[in-house]
């Protein structure tokens, strides 16, 4: 089976092969021939995952091409800040987007808070013949400074649960066991399991 990875995130794309199985032949969207970037401008995450499929799929449809199409939009919500940066995650300091400057801003808004509850989200989109979605969710803290070399994004800051390291200092092993996108997968493939 080949699927089309709806995002040009390297980081996302690693981390989607590392959870899907091998039989699963991923295009990217450089083989496909999108090398402009999707626009995002939902007011969900449902809703940008939804939008960054569904060009992909509409891409393909013009080249007579059938290939399903994956996407996944992923959010950070902190309970002190009102669930924000949530589906503004990615340009939470501004546009362009910087990872960097994200994680400095997020460490300024909560400098005093000590209530440093968050949860990361994911949501999949998958569109064979219908629209399908998958969600998965992982809840952690925000920790007090940025630690650890492995990852993306906020994982410097991301704490899950039942840890004391945050996802850049913890395996791509074990942040694949349990992350919010590693969730979204597990339901994802029980539907192509189900088909
Ligand atoms: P998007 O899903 O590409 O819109 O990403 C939203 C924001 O969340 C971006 O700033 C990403 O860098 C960040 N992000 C997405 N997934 C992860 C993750 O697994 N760990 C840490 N940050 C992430």
């Amino acid at each position: 089976m080949i699927i089309v990875l709806a995002t040009a995130n390297q980081n996302k794309v690693i981390e989607l092969t590392n959870l899907l199985p091998q039989d699963i032949e991923l295009k990217s969207l450089k083989e496909i021939g999108i090398t402009t970037e999707i626009p995002e401008t939902g007011s969900t995450l449902r809703e940008n995952a939804f939008l960054k499929a569904s060009f992909v799929k509409n891409h393909l449809k013009k080249q007579n091409l059938n290939y399903p199409v994956l996407s996944d939009d992923s959010g950070l919500e902190v309970e002190a800040l009102g669930n924000e940066p949530g589906v503004n995650s990615a340009i939470y300091a501004g546009i362009p987007k910087d990872d960097q400057a994200n994680n400095q801003k997020l460490l300024n808004e909560l400098k005093k808070v000590t209530k440093r509850q968050a949860t990361f989200k994911t949501v999949i989109c998958y569109i064979d013949a219908e629209v399908h979605y998958f969600e998965g969710h992982v809840n952690g803290t925000i920790s007090y400074e940025a630690r650890g070399q492995n990852g993306f994004g906020y994982d410097p800051l991301f704490i899950p649960q039942g840890y004391r390291s945050t996802f850049a200092e913890l395996s791509q092993e074990i942040k694949n066991s349990l992350s919010h996108r590693a969730q979204a997968i597990k339901a994802f493939l029980s539907y192509i399991k189900s088909e």
